[in-house]
Protein backbone atom coordinates (compact mmCIF):
# COMPACT_ATOMS: atom_id res chain seq x y z
CA UNK A 1 0.00 0.00 0.00
CA UNK A 2 1.48 3.56 -0.91
CA UNK A 3 1.66 5.78 2.14
CA UNK A 4 -0.88 8.09 2.70
CA UNK A 5 -1.14 11.79 3.59
CA UNK A 6 -3.48 14.22 3.64
CA UNK A 7 -4.94 18.00 4.57
CA UNK A 8 -7.57 18.19 7.65
CA UNK A 9 -9.55 21.03 7.80
CA UNK A 10 -12.92 22.54 7.32
CA UNK A 11 -13.77 23.11 4.59
CA UNK A 12 -10.84 21.73 2.37
CA UNK A 13 -12.63 21.35 -0.59
CA UNK A 14 -10.71 24.16 -2.02
CA UNK A 15 -7.22 23.27 -0.76
CA UNK A 16 -4.42 23.32 -3.42
CA UNK A 17 -2.74 21.13 -0.79
CA UNK A 18 -3.43 17.73 -2.96
CA UNK A 19 -2.10 19.22 -6.19
CA UNK A 20 1.17 20.94 -4.71
CA UNK A 21 2.10 17.38 -2.55
CA UNK A 22 1.38 15.18 -5.93
CA UNK A 23 3.60 17.53 -8.00
CA UNK A 24 6.44 16.87 -5.03
CA UNK A 25 6.01 13.71 -5.02
CA UNK A 26 6.26 13.32 -9.10
CA UNK A 27 9.32 15.45 -8.81
CA UNK A 28 10.92 13.71 -6.62
CA UNK A 29 9.82 9.85 -7.45
CA UNK A 30 8.64 9.14 -3.98
CA UNK A 31 5.43 7.00 -4.24
CA UNK A 32 2.65 8.48 -2.03
CA UNK A 33 -1.38 9.69 -2.36
CA UNK A 34 -2.42 12.85 -1.25
CA UNK A 35 -6.20 13.54 -0.24
CA UNK A 36 -8.16 16.15 1.59
CA UNK A 37 -10.55 15.55 5.06
CA UNK A 38 -13.61 17.55 6.05
CA UNK A 39 -13.42 16.99 9.79
CA UNK A 40 -16.61 18.61 11.69
CA UNK A 41 -15.71 21.49 13.54
CA UNK A 42 -15.85 19.63 16.56
CA UNK A 43 -14.19 15.90 15.44
CA UNK A 44 -10.81 17.10 14.65
CA UNK A 45 -9.84 14.08 17.14
CA UNK A 46 -12.28 11.14 15.76
CA UNK A 47 -11.16 12.09 11.93
CA UNK A 48 -7.48 11.68 12.80
CA UNK A 49 -7.83 8.75 14.66
CA UNK A 50 -9.67 7.25 12.07
CA UNK A 51 -6.90 8.15 9.31
CA UNK A 52 -3.84 6.87 11.53
CA UNK A 53 -5.76 3.44 12.43
CA UNK A 54 -6.35 3.28 8.22
CA UNK A 55 -2.45 3.70 8.02
CA UNK A 56 -1.88 6.75 7.58
CA UNK A 57 1.74 8.76 7.95
CA UNK A 58 1.13 12.24 7.91
CA UNK A 59 -1.40 15.47 8.09
CA UNK A 60 -1.31 18.61 6.75
CA UNK A 61 -3.44 20.89 8.99
CA UNK A 62 -5.30 24.02 8.01
CA UNK A 63 -8.23 26.14 9.65
CA UNK A 64 -9.73 26.01 12.24
CA UNK A 65 -7.70 23.04 13.69
CA UNK A 66 -3.90 24.54 14.03
CA UNK A 67 -4.34 24.56 17.69
CA UNK A 68 -6.23 21.15 18.23
CA UNK A 69 -3.83 20.08 16.02
CA UNK A 70 -1.04 21.01 18.79
CA UNK A 71 -2.86 19.52 21.88
CA UNK A 72 -3.17 16.07 19.68
CA UNK A 73 0.69 15.80 19.88
CA UNK A 74 2.67 13.58 22.26
CA UNK A 75 5.84 15.51 20.61
CA UNK A 76 5.89 18.94 19.10
CA UNK A 77 9.29 20.82 17.60
CA UNK A 78 10.58 24.33 19.43
CA UNK A 79 9.21 25.90 16.46
CA UNK A 80 5.88 24.19 16.77
CA UNK A 81 5.90 24.76 20.92
CA UNK A 82 6.60 28.53 20.69
CA UNK A 83 3.50 29.09 18.16
CA UNK A 84 1.66 26.97 19.88
CA UNK A 85 -0.31 25.87 17.07
CA UNK A 86 0.59 22.64 14.78
CA UNK A 87 0.39 22.96 10.96
CA UNK A 88 2.25 19.16 10.32
CA UNK A 89 1.76 16.06 12.05
CA UNK A 90 4.28 13.06 11.43
CA UNK A 91 2.75 9.76 12.21
CA UNK A 92 5.27 7.21 13.54
CA UNK A 93 5.69 5.20 17.21
CA UNK A 94 4.00 8.59 18.48
CA UNK A 95 2.70 11.58 16.89
CA UNK A 96 4.67 14.34 16.21
CA UNK A 97 4.08 18.08 15.30
CA UNK A 98 5.71 20.52 14.01
CA UNK A 99 4.61 23.86 12.72
CA UNK A 100 6.55 25.11 9.02
CA UNK A 101 3.97 28.07 8.41
CA UNK A 102 6.77 30.76 9.94
CA UNK A 103 9.57 28.91 7.53
CA UNK A 104 7.49 28.93 4.64
CA UNK A 105 6.52 32.94 4.99
CA UNK A 106 10.05 33.84 5.71
CA UNK A 107 11.54 31.56 2.32
CA UNK A 108 8.55 33.26 0.24
CA UNK A 109 9.24 36.63 1.42
CA UNK A 110 13.19 36.13 1.14
CA UNK A 111 13.62 33.99 -1.88
CA UNK A 112 10.90 33.87 -4.10
CA UNK A 113 9.88 37.65 -3.47
CA UNK A 114 13.78 38.93 -2.86
CA UNK A 115 12.75 40.86 0.29
CA UNK A 116 15.46 41.19 2.77
CA UNK A 117 14.15 40.82 6.19
CA UNK A 118 17.18 42.18 8.43
CA UNK A 119 16.60 45.93 9.13
CA UNK A 120 12.99 45.94 8.28
CA UNK A 121 10.06 46.88 9.95
CA UNK A 122 7.60 44.61 9.92
CA UNK A 123 3.81 44.56 10.64
CA UNK A 124 1.64 41.75 11.65
CA UNK A 125 -1.77 42.11 11.48
CA UNK A 126 -3.89 39.80 13.32
CA UNK A 127 -2.96 38.00 17.07
CA UNK A 128 -5.31 34.28 15.96
CA UNK A 129 -3.42 30.91 15.24
CA UNK A 130 -2.45 32.63 11.65
CA UNK A 131 -0.29 35.29 12.91
CA UNK A 132 0.73 32.55 15.94
CA UNK A 133 2.36 30.69 14.11
CA UNK A 134 5.04 32.91 12.29
CA UNK A 135 5.71 35.24 14.89
CA UNK A 136 9.37 33.50 15.80
CA UNK A 137 10.32 33.12 12.23
CA UNK A 138 10.31 36.54 11.54
CA UNK A 139 12.14 37.31 14.41
CA UNK A 140 14.56 34.53 13.28
CA UNK A 141 14.73 36.26 10.18
CA UNK A 142 16.42 39.27 11.83
CA UNK A 143 13.78 42.16 11.56
CA UNK A 144 15.05 45.26 12.95
CA UNK A 145 11.39 45.49 14.58
CA UNK A 146 8.04 43.31 14.80
CA UNK A 147 5.25 45.26 15.95
CA UNK A 148 1.71 43.04 15.91
CA UNK A 149 -1.68 44.97 15.81
CA UNK A 150 -5.16 43.59 16.32
CA UNK A 151 -8.66 44.28 16.26
CA UNK A 152 -8.95 43.15 19.78
CA UNK A 153 -5.63 44.95 21.30
CA UNK A 154 -5.46 42.59 24.45
CA UNK A 155 -5.24 39.47 21.84
CA UNK A 156 -2.08 41.48 20.53
CA UNK A 157 -1.15 42.03 23.70
CA UNK A 158 -0.64 38.65 24.74
CA UNK A 159 0.65 37.02 21.77
CA UNK A 160 3.56 39.84 21.84
CA UNK A 161 4.21 39.69 25.44
CA UNK A 162 5.37 35.87 24.68
CA UNK A 163 8.40 37.06 22.35
CA UNK A 164 10.97 39.88 23.62
CA UNK A 165 11.01 43.09 21.74
CA UNK A 166 7.57 42.66 20.13
CA UNK A 167 5.56 45.45 20.19
CA UNK A 168 1.69 45.54 20.18
CA UNK A 169 -1.06 48.20 18.89
CA UNK A 170 -4.86 48.50 17.76
CA UNK A 171 -5.08 49.92 13.74
CA UNK A 172 -5.41 53.15 15.02
CA UNK A 173 -2.47 53.56 17.25
CA UNK A 174 -0.32 53.05 14.50
CA UNK A 175 -1.10 56.43 12.89
CA UNK A 176 2.29 58.39 12.16
CA UNK A 177 3.90 54.58 12.11
CA UNK A 178 5.50 53.63 8.79
CA UNK A 179 6.89 49.97 8.23
CA UNK A 180 8.76 48.29 4.91
CA UNK A 181 6.55 45.26 5.44
CA UNK A 182 3.10 44.38 6.45
CA UNK A 183 1.72 40.92 7.02
CA UNK A 184 -1.88 40.54 7.04
CA UNK A 185 -2.55 37.21 9.51
CA UNK A 186 -6.17 38.21 9.75
CA UNK A 187 -8.89 35.93 8.19
CA UNK A 188 -10.67 39.80 7.65
CA UNK A 189 -9.86 38.69 3.65
CA UNK A 190 -11.98 35.17 3.70
CA UNK A 191 -14.67 37.42 4.56
CA UNK A 192 -14.08 40.12 2.08
CA UNK A 193 -13.05 42.36 4.86
CA UNK A 194 -9.88 44.43 5.85
CA UNK A 195 -8.59 45.53 8.90
CA UNK A 196 -8.67 49.84 8.53
CA UNK A 197 -5.08 51.07 8.40
CA UNK A 198 -3.86 54.74 9.05
CA UNK A 199 -2.19 56.22 5.78
CA UNK A 200 0.60 56.24 7.20
CA UNK A 201 1.68 52.85 7.99
CA UNK A 202 2.61 51.35 4.37
CA UNK A 203 5.97 53.61 3.45
CA UNK A 204 6.54 54.53 -0.34
CA UNK A 205 7.86 50.81 -2.08
CA UNK A 206 6.77 48.25 1.25
CA UNK A 207 5.36 45.14 0.54
CA UNK A 208 2.01 44.19 1.72
CA UNK A 209 1.43 40.57 1.92
CA UNK A 210 -2.04 38.59 2.20
CA UNK A 211 -1.59 35.20 4.11
CA UNK A 212 -4.77 34.42 2.26
CA UNK A 213 -4.30 33.42 -1.19
CA UNK A 214 -5.95 32.61 -4.53
CA UNK A 215 -8.07 36.20 -4.43
CA UNK A 216 -7.46 39.96 -4.34
CA UNK A 217 -8.30 40.89 -0.83
CA UNK A 218 -9.54 44.09 0.18
CA UNK A 219 -5.96 44.77 1.85
CA UNK A 220 -4.34 44.10 -0.84
CA UNK A 221 -6.48 46.26 -3.36
CA UNK A 222 -6.19 49.02 -0.36
CA UNK A 223 -2.25 48.64 -0.38
CA UNK A 224 -1.80 48.51 -4.49
CA UNK A 225 -4.29 51.63 -4.33
CA UNK A 226 -1.79 53.18 -1.87
CA UNK A 227 1.73 52.67 -3.81
CA UNK A 228 2.89 49.28 -2.30
CA UNK A 229 3.87 46.01 -3.73
CA UNK A 230 1.23 43.52 -3.16
CA UNK A 231 1.47 39.89 -3.02
CA UNK A 232 -1.37 36.52 -1.92
CA UNK A 233 0.08 33.63 0.40
CA UNK A 234 0.18 31.29 -2.44
CA UNK A 235 4.07 31.52 -2.60
CA UNK A 236 3.99 30.41 1.47
CA UNK A 237 1.48 27.46 1.06
CA UNK A 238 3.66 26.03 -1.29
CA UNK A 239 6.79 26.95 0.56
CA UNK A 240 5.37 25.44 3.82
CA UNK A 241 4.24 22.36 1.79
CA UNK A 242 7.80 21.59 1.28
CA UNK A 243 8.91 21.66 4.67
CA UNK A 244 6.19 19.58 5.49
CA UNK A 245 7.41 17.24 2.23
CA UNK A 246 10.81 17.35 4.32
CA UNK A 247 9.64 16.51 7.46
CA UNK A 248 7.31 13.24 6.26
CA UNK A 249 9.86 12.09 3.05
CA UNK A 250 13.34 13.36 3.68
CA UNK A 251 13.71 15.20 0.81
CA UNK A 252 13.03 19.20 -0.08
CA UNK A 253 11.17 19.19 -3.31
CA UNK A 254 12.14 22.29 -5.74
CA UNK A 255 9.17 25.04 -5.59
CA UNK A 256 9.35 27.56 -8.30
CA UNK A 257 8.13 25.48 -11.06
CA UNK A 258 4.82 24.38 -9.32
CA UNK A 259 4.50 28.23 -8.09
CA UNK A 260 4.30 29.37 -10.94
CA UNK A 261 2.64 26.67 -12.76
CA UNK A 262 -0.32 27.30 -9.52
CA UNK A 263 -0.18 31.13 -10.74
CA UNK A 264 -1.03 30.32 -14.61
CA UNK A 265 -4.14 28.64 -12.82
P1 LIG B 1 -6.80 32.14 12.63
O1 LIG B 1 -6.45 30.84 13.21
O2 LIG B 1 -7.15 32.15 11.18
O3 LIG B 1 -5.80 33.22 12.93
P2 LIG B 1 -8.56 33.18 14.64
O4 LIG B 1 -7.76 32.65 15.76
O5 LIG B 1 -10.06 33.16 14.69
O6 LIG B 1 -8.22 32.49 13.27
O7 LIG B 1 -8.09 34.68 14.39
C1 LIG B 1 -8.61 35.48 13.39
C2 LIG B 1 -7.83 36.79 13.36
O8 LIG B 1 -8.36 37.64 12.34
C3 LIG B 1 -7.93 37.59 14.65
O9 LIG B 1 -6.76 38.34 14.82
C4 LIG B 1 -9.13 38.48 14.36
O10 LIG B 1 -9.18 39.64 15.15
P3 LIG B 1 -9.84 39.57 16.64
O11 LIG B 1 -8.85 38.88 17.51
O12 LIG B 1 -10.08 40.97 17.01
O13 LIG B 1 -11.13 38.77 16.46
C5 LIG B 1 -8.85 38.84 12.94
N1 LIG B 1 -10.03 39.26 12.18
C6 LIG B 1 -11.02 38.49 11.68
N2 LIG B 1 -11.92 39.21 10.99
C7 LIG B 1 -11.49 40.51 11.05
C8 LIG B 1 -11.97 41.75 10.53
N3 LIG B 1 -13.10 41.80 9.81
N4 LIG B 1 -11.26 42.87 10.77
C9 LIG B 1 -10.13 42.82 11.50
N5 LIG B 1 -9.61 41.68 12.02
C10 LIG B 1 -10.27 40.53 11.81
Amino acid sequence: MRDRYAIIGNPVAHSKSPRIHAEFARATGQDLEYGRIEAPLDGFERAVDEFRSQGGKGLNVTLPFKRAAFRYCDRVSGRARAAEVVNTLVFGDDVFGDTTDGVGLVTDLTRNLEVVLSAKQVLLMGAGGAAQGVVQALLDAGVAHLAIANRTLSRAEALAARFPGVTSWSYDGLGGREFDVVVNATSAGLANDAPVLPASVLKPGALAYDMVYGRDTPFLAAARAAGAQACDGLGMLVEQAAEAFLLWRGVRPETSGVLERLRAG
